[in-house]
This record gives C-alpha cells, sequence and structure tokens, in this order.
C-alpha cells in the first residue's frame, strides 16, 4: 500500500466537512426563479465550456482512480471529488437548458473513451490540483459579476466546492513532496509536461475557453497564488511560464 500521509487533511476531516456544507441540487436551488433575460453573452459562453469540462469526470475518474488505486487516502477522496464534480455538470447542465441552450451527448462523450496514464503522480496531482484553484476562482468571480441572482446562488456552491477540492490537494501535496523529497526541479519538471484538464475535456476549443475564462474572470490571482503556494512547498525558482501556454500574453507567467 502507498498511501501518502495527508499534511493535515484526513479523509476523515474531509468528508466531515463535505458532508456539513452539502448542498442540495434539487431544493436548494431554486430553479423555477432563474431569469434568463439577465444572463449576459459572456455567462452563455462560460457557463457551456465550464459545464463541458465538469462533464468529463467519468474520463478523468478512469484516469484518477487508476494513478492512486493504491492509496486508500487519496482514492476516498477522488470518490467524493468526483460525485461533486459531476454535480457541478447535472446543475449547469440543467441551468443551460433554462436559457435554451443544450450541451449534447454527442459533445460529452466525444473524447471520454481516450486514456491518460500517469507514470509520476505528481503530474496529476499538480494538474489536477491546480485545476481546483483556477476553478474555485472562475466561479467565484461569475458568482460575483452575474446580475442574475440563481447563477449567483448556484456558482457560489460550485466554487465552495472547488475551494474545498483545492485545500485536499494543497495538504496531500505537502506530504507528498515531503514524502518523496521533491525539489523545485522535479516540480519544473512536472510543469513542464503541464497539459490542462479541459484540454482532455474538450480538445481543440480548449484554449478558447481558457483565454476567455482568463480574460473575463481569474485575470492573474490564480497565477500569483500558485507561485506563493508552490514557492511554499518547494521553495524559490518555479517556473509556470510552460503551463501558461495557450494563455493570452498578458496572463502568462507574472
Ligand atoms: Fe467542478
Ligand atoms: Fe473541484
Amino acid at each position: 500500500m502507498h498511501t501518502t500521509k495527508n499534511a493535515g487533511l484526513t479523509f476523515d476531516r474531509f468528508f466531515a466537512t463535505t458532508e456539513r456544507h452539502r448542498w442540495e441540487l434539487e431544493t436548494g436551488i431554486d430553479w423555477a426563479a432563474i431569469r434568463p433575460e439577465l444572463i449576459t453573452e459572456n455567462e452563455r459562453r462560460v457557463l457551456h465550456g465550464s459545464a463541458l469540462v465538469e462533464s468529463f469526470t467519468p474520463g478523468y475518474g478512469a484516469d484518477l482512480l487508476t494513478a492512486f488505486s493504491e492509496d486508500v487516502e487519496m482514492s476516498s477522496f477522488l470518490m467524493v471529488q468526483l460525485y461533486e464534480e459531476f454535480k457541478h455538470f447535472h446543475a449547469l447542465r440543467r441551468y443551460l437548458r433554462h436559457l435554451d441552450i443544450e450541451v449534447s451527448d454527442e459533445q460529452i462523450t466525444r473524447k471520454r473513451g481516450e486514456r491518460v496514464v500517469y507514470t509520476n503522480l505528481l503530474v496529476p496531482l499538480l494538474k489536477f490540483g491546480i485545476s481546483e484553484l483556477f476553478t474555485a476562482i472562475a466561479y467565484r468571480e461569475i458568482a460575483r459579476q452575474t446580475q442574475e441572482p440563481v447563477l449567483k446562488h448556484l456558482s457560489t456552491c460550485i466554487s465552495n466546492d472547488e475551494y474545498r477540492h483545492l485545500g485536499w490537494y494543497v495538504s496531500y501535496l505537502k506530504g507528498y513532496i515531503k514524502k518523496h523529497e521533491i525539489g523545485v526541479t522535479e516540480v519544473n519538471e512536472a510543469l513542464e509536461h503541464y497539459e490542462h484538464q479541459g484540454s482532455d475535456a474538450i480538445g481543440g476549443d480548449w484554449s478558447d475557453h481558457w483565454n476567455f475564462v482568463g480574460e473575463k474572470y481569474t485575470r492573474l490571482e490564480p497565477y500569483l497564488q500558485l507561485k506563493r503556494l508552490l514557492r511554499s512547498l518547494v521553495g524559490k525558482g518555479v517556473k509556470l511560464r510552460s503551463m501558461g501556454q495557450g494563455t493570452s500574453p498578458q496572463l502568462r507567467d507574472p
């Protein structure tokens, strides 16, 4: 068994927090109160792209559960995370239907059968941990900017889930980096192989979505936080430049 001891957050504690903050999709979201006339074109676009990325959860799940099959703590966490990511998709798809936007089964399953095999576990840990940071901030900003009250509420619920996932990844990464004595060189190597999680899901259209979310919602905040976080884990010298590829120039490695 290769369970990595989490630096501070056990699955027991993570799950207890998850249960305490669980939101109800049927009864907690006032679907009948949606006001489509308050939704902007930007919001339609970002919600559609985000729904597609969340819809890929069964694909991410197959890759991650295989990679961490011998790690009891991590696979326990993944079961809960995957449920919540799929709930995000289910909620966004339903919300988009109220705007007469359909996410088709063909779009959802287009790339789902393609598997990614991870030999160096630092790669998926960074890839999925970093994604949580970006999505937590993006949903938080969608909630802050929108004039549509139901989207404000839904996006806040999703953002809170993503921040909770982020907390797990940060804690797990701390333990993993310590256990395997990983330094800045290994982190930079893993970042060089960085592939955006969303590109697995939506392929060539991904960079459009990524750039759009960066310009309209996240701006530089996730890069600055990420740099601080990685510096606190492995020291100075982390290079984010390679993961900025596909992002508009002003958003590259600040
Ligand atoms: Fe999500
Ligand atoms: Fe998440």
